[in-house]
């Protein structure tokens, strides 16, 4: 007789006495990679409340957010077994291996970027295997400061967990386990909608004034969620004045981000945002 419960262990809903080191990760699971992660690789302190830092946490991916053209996101529960309060939702974006992706971001973005160390940098442009590997992490590495700095000036950017290899782990944005939507795919009212430019127009001013553009804003890297507007893919921030494309990266966000709003009836006018945002970057 076949039993469909053969591989159900009773004893871990039964023992009273269950102890983590009980626990072994299942096929979608690994021990959760917190304790192993070096300072400097972990978010900004203070950590937020929410974060799970129990050496007996367990990381579960529970699906995949979407696969990307460089990278893809899964959706991750980091929880310890058997309490409630310790467990938490994670996106984890984790960078292909060049030799995997079918698209090379430009290299207007890393113009005046230095690579770590040298013998990556060596690796890198041999595109030997390890070469491909360390250029992935780099842009986790990029993601993963970028956000960390941006959530410091207090940009709305999901918490920076840790980054781990080509692997960045951040808040995830979303209820329950739905992901917010993003502004491309939203419909709201235009009310609502010149509210969520307004928002938009502050979270490029903070960036401006740390003199950064965003460089790759669109609808598609703003997710709306609980009626605030957060902004995601970061890993091509550019600093306005230092690289060379800088200006007219800049110039590029605020024309992706008025054409979007212009065509849904929100009055934008490019030129002016990006006047704006040049004169609080030199303030
Ligand atoms: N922190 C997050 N919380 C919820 N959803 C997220 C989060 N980060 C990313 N996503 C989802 O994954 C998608 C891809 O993320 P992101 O834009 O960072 O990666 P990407 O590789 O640049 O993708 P694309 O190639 O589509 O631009 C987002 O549009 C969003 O739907
Ligand atoms: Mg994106």
């Amino acid at each position: 007789m076949t039993d469909s419960f053969a591989s159900f262990d009773a004893s871990l809903f039964f023992d009273e006495s269950l102890t983590f080191a009980d626990v072994e990760p299942g096929d979608d699971q690994r021990w959760s990679t917190w304790p192993a992660i070096t300072p400097s690789e972990r978010g900004p302190e203070p950590w937020p409340e929410w974060v799970v830092t129990s050496a007996g946490a367990i990381d579960t991916e529970l699906g995949i957010l979407k696969t990307g053209k460089e990278a893809d996101v899964f959706l991750i529960e980091r929880a310890v077994p058997d309490e409630p309060t310790q467990r938490t939702l994670l996106a984890a974006k984790r960078y292909r291996s060049t030799e995997h992706r079918s698209f090379h971001r430009s290299g207007i973005y890393t113009e005046g970027r230095e690579v770590r160390d040298s013998r990556a940098g060596r690796a890198i442009s041999k595109k030997t295997a390890f070469g491909r590997e360390v250029a992935a992490a780099e842009w986790s590495f990029a993601e993963f400061q970028a956000l960390s700095r941006m959530w410091e000036l207090g940009a709305p950017v999901p918490y920076p967990v840790q980054v781990n290899g080509s692997e960045v782990l951040m808040e995830f944005l979303g209820t329950d386990a739905t992901a917010a939507p993003r502004l491309a795919q939203v419909r709201s009212d235009r009310a609502m909608l010149a509210d969520y430019y307004a928002q938009i127009v502050e979270i490029m001013r903070v960036f401006a004034a740390a003199g950064f553009a965003h460089g790759d804003l669109s609808p598609y890297n703003l997710l709306v969620h609980e009626g605030r507007v957060r902004v995601i893919d970061l890993p091509q921030i550019v600093d306005i004045i230092a690289n060379p494309q800088g200006l007219d990266l800049l110039h590029r966000d605020c024309v992706n981000v008025c054409d979007w709003f212009a065509r849904h009836r929100v009055e934008c006018d490019a030129e002016e945002l990006f006047a704006e945002l040049l004169a609080s970057s030199y303030a």
